[in-house]
């Protein structure tokens, strides 16, 4: 093609309408469908099937039970085009070096099956919720993914967590929602005399956070409830030195946040510390994106303001030191509140 012709179709693309949207509205759509394609390569199991070494398509089906060999030679052809499978010579299929990092790797299968699934789900279904429709049950469905896209966070708040322990120095302590248990086995390992809970509604998320404090050595030294913190509180044996709520409070319907603060703080020997780590509300996309999500499920619920939440805190008879954000760029707030003694 001469640089003329060249020149005449750029010119008409940019004279047909609005070329920035138009590019951003192409270039939106292959990084949609990219993260689909690999979605759809952890979902149907093919990086599974590969980690296991090359194998030829037909040789594939039958690993994955499939009798749709063409459909399944196309769908290769899509993830070699997005760099997780190679073609080898001799027609048969291996794992790139990225192919093996979404297969290997725990938070990035999550992320995918998160933002793919439910994250984007919302803006599907964002038509019948408009129009008074049932609301969504994210928390008790994807609980288990949930839990696993959180360990995300983890990095954030294992600063202020260690320092938190160091402070304490507790004997006892209680991790509500506890997710896949890192924070537990971080507390525990900082404290290698405590006892922890670990307290979560999400049965996969219970198990998961059993498998994390087992493979650490830490099973002897921790209990893992399943159960909703709210019906728990009463239950669960008082007091500990050190309660974390890490990025479970925006789960909480609005007008129980209060009440569930104050049984909380109920549970806290005098002197102890209560953390509260949360995405907060700002007018950055992830935190608006995660506030629509919350407003769209079944219940009150919410990202809470920084200024609101402390306000909650007040409400529930505590007296919070200043708020901390604790992840650059990122809404994530951390709030200690430490007992009387
Ligand atoms: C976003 S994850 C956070 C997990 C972990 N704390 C972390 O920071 O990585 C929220 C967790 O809280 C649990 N959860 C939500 N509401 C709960 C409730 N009312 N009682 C107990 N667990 C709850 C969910 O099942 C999920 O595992």
């Amino acid at each position: 093609m001469s640089r003329l012709s060249t020149a005449r179709i750029l010119l008409t693309v940019l004279r047909a309408g609005n070329a920035r949207a138009r590019l951003r509205a192409t270039r939106d759509g292959q990084a949609a469908v990219r993260l689909n394609t690999g979605a759809a390569a952890v979902r149907t199991g093919v990086l599974d099937a590969l980690a296991g070494g090359p194998a030829a398509t037909s040789e594939l089906a039958r690993r994955l039970g499939t009798p749709e060999e063409d459909l399944l030679a196309a769908f290769l052809r899509v993830l070699e085009s997005v760099g997780l499978v190679r073609a080898e010579d001799g027609g048969r299929w291996s794992l790139t070096a990225g192919g093996r990092a979404v297969a290997d790797d725990d938070l990035v299968r999550a992320s995918h099956e998160a933002f793919a699934g439910f994250h984007t789900g919302l803006y599907r279904e964002l038509e019948p919720l408009l129009a008074g429709g049932p609301r969504r049950r994210d928390v008790v469905e994807h609980g288990g993914v949930i839990a696993r896209v959180s360990t995300a966070f983890e990095p954030f708040v294992d600063d202020v967590l260690r320092e938190t322990v160091a402070a304490v120095a507790p004997r006892r302590v209680l991790d509500v929602g506890c997710g896949a248990g890192l924070q537990l086995a971080t507390m525990l390992a900082t404290a290698p005399r405590a006892e922890g809970v670990g307290v979560d509604a999400d049965a996969d998320a219970a198990d998961l956070a059993r498998r994390t404090l087992a493979d650490r050595g830490l099973a002897g030294r921790s209990q893992v409830l399943r159960g909703d913190v709210r019906d728990l509180v009463g239950g669960a044996e008082a007091p500990f030195d050190l309660v974390l709520l890490a990025n479970v409070v925006y789960y909480v319907p609005v007008g129980e946040r209060v009440a569930l603060l104050r049984s909380l703080a109920e549970l806290i020997a005098p002197g102890g510390t209560l953390l509260v780590v949360t995405t907060v509300a700002t007018p950055q996309l992830t935190s608006r994106h995660f506030d629509l999500l919350l407003r769209a499920q079944e219940g009150a619920t919410e990202l809470p303001h920084t200024d609101v939440l402390v306000g909650q805190l007040v409400q529930a008879g505590l007296e919070p030191a200043a708020p901390r954000r604790i992840a650059p760029g990122m809404p994530l707030v951390a709030v200690a509140v430490v007992r009387p003694g």
